[in-house]
């Protein structure tokens, strides 16, 4: 058993963006499962609320250079893993976790240094694990403070620290001027120290003070350290490449099961597929869209609109897209012209194509059920949950071959391209489209990827044996 720390910005069920969310609210009791002591450490976003949580700790000072910021911990327990709470009104009281309408926050140096510093007092005070596992920029200070700051300082000794990447095109860079304002030294600015072409990076810090790292598929962490998908840092990443390791991501099939999905119209499993057309008919009822589309094929797209997801190349198709004979059903929210592009999309073919702006768990439910055809074309995917979800759904994904949908669909589950194009996306589509039209076959690619198990139990069993090998 290894105590471990867990040190991120989001967790379901507390707050949630996105995959990073999923991936802590159900790697950690899988964890767990596996007998590691295992607890959550995340910021209390004004969405979080006090209901359910009790106060661990008053009033402690979180210093950063010479200025101290006054949060308070709280702890509640989910799912059998303790949960801790950094509390600081002035610094995450707010509507959003990142930003609001006009952006990101110009503070999130300050708020998430302030959590990744708080960490370290939690594991002084409260939590004093072996571990500490940090999860994107958002936390990637802590093993820097823990490495500069907390260097001498013997409550840390022989303490060790993972970095997992979930995302690298988020590396949280701000200007050199905040260095003094999170306490660390001016001569960290160096290139092999913080500095990322002129900015401070955290992820950076991260990166090169972190004793082991790792990502979220085999082949995500090979694409890092490439230029194409490097995003700048593929060259520390080469540097560090014998502590960087690929770990896939899990599903929490409690929460994914067509068998017992209970936000469905009706259940169903790869050998009772009759209700997976109850679902279709209520996705197509639920989008105002006519039972007519029953006979077609139905793709659906749940996601965040980001350029990461590749949906310019759905753009560079949609006239040919417009021409086949399917129906679409897109929920999304983000970037202003993809939300544009799809409400176009629907406007053009009010009777075939629907879309919803917004977030929507239940909805995301009945599309994964609803839709025959699952779209991903991203221009690069760390893991990608929807993929997972949607083999074990019996809808079966079309996606490029990057990251983790390279590592999780196959020509057995589903349809990839490799070219970053239109026209290679247009190419699978249309394959898809046409196998669909075989039932026979189109029901052995359904099976196939329903049969597919992506549980965390492997997943969880890799990072518990990094674990071990770092507590020695
Ligand atoms: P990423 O973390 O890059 O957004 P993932 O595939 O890892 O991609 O995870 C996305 C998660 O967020 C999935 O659980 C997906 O269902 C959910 N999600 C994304 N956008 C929406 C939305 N608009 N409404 C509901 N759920 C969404
Ligand atoms: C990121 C990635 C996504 C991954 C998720 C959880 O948001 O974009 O591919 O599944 O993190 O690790």
């Amino acid at each position: 058993m290894t105590k471990v720390l867990m040190v991120a910005s989001e967790a379901t069920p507390f707050a949630k963006t996105g995959g990073l969310a999923e991936v802590i609210g159900s790697l950690a009791p899988s964890l767990r499962a596996l007998g590691e002591d295992v607890a959550v450490f995340l910021p209390r976003y004004r969405s979080t609320g006090l209901q359910g949580l009790t106060r661990a700790f008053d009033d402690l000072q979180i210093w950063l250079g010479s200025d101290s910021y006054p949060v308070s911990l709280y702890q509640a327990t989910d799912r059998g893993v303790p949960y801790y709470f950094m509390d600081s009104p002035a610094l995450f009281d707010r509507d959003g976790l990142y930003g609001d309408s006009s952006g990101d926050y110009p503070d999130n140096y300050l708020r998430f240094a302030v959590f990744s510093r708080a960490a370290l007092e939690l594991v002084r005070r409260v939590f004093r694990p072996q571990v500490i596992h940090c999860h994107d920029w958002q936390a990637a200070l802590a093993p820097v403070y823990l490495r500069t700051l907390a260097a001498s300082d013997p409550t840390f000794l022989g303490m060790k620290t993972v970095l997992t990447i979930h995302n690298l095109g988020y590396q949280g860079l701000f200007d050199r001027a905040i260095l003094p304002k999170i306490g660390l030294d001016a001569a960290l600015f160096r290139p092999d120290g913080l500095e990322y072409f002129g900015k401070v990076g955290f992820l950076k810090g991260g990166l090169l003070y972190s004793d082991a790292l790792t990502t979220v598929s085999r082949k995500y962490a090979e694409e890092i350290q490439t230029p194409e998908l490097g995003f700048g840092l593929d060259g520390v990443l080469r540097s560090r490449a014998g502590a960087l390791t690929g770990i896939l991501n899990g599903v929490d099939y409690a929460q994914w099961d067509p068998r017992t999905d209970s936000l469905l119209a009706a259940r169903y499993s790869a050998d009772n597929l009759l209700a997976k057309r109850t679902c279709k008919a209520d996705l197509l009822d639920t989008c105002s869209l006519s039972r007519e589309n029953l006979e077609r094929p139905l793709i659906g797209i749940v996601s965040r609109f980001a350029g990461q997801k590749g949906f310019e190349l759905i753009e560079e198709i949609a006239s040919e897209l417009l021409a086949e004979d399917l129906s679409l059903v897109a929920l999304g929210t983000g970037d202003p012209r993809t939300e544009r592009f799809f409400t176009g999309l629907a406007e053009a073919q009010p009777d075939r194509i629907a879309v919803r702006i917004g977030y929507d768990n239940a909805l995301a439910h009945k599309i994964e059920a609803g839709a025959d055809i699952f779209l991903m074309p991203s221009l690069y995917e760390p893991s990608g949950l929807n993929q997972m979800y949607s083999l074990r759904y019996g809808t079966v994904p079309v996606v490029r071959a990057t990251g983790g949908l390279d590592d999780t669909v196959d020509d057995e589950t589903g349809f990839k391209f490799q070219e970053y194009s239109g026209a290679a996306l247009l190419a699978a589509l249309r394959a898809a489209l046409a196998a669909y039209k075989q039932p026979f076959l189109w029901t052995e690619i359904m099976r196939a990827g329903m049969r597919k198990d992506y549980s965390w139990q492997a997943s969880a069993g890799e990072y518990s044996a990094l674990y071990r090998r770092l507590a020695g």
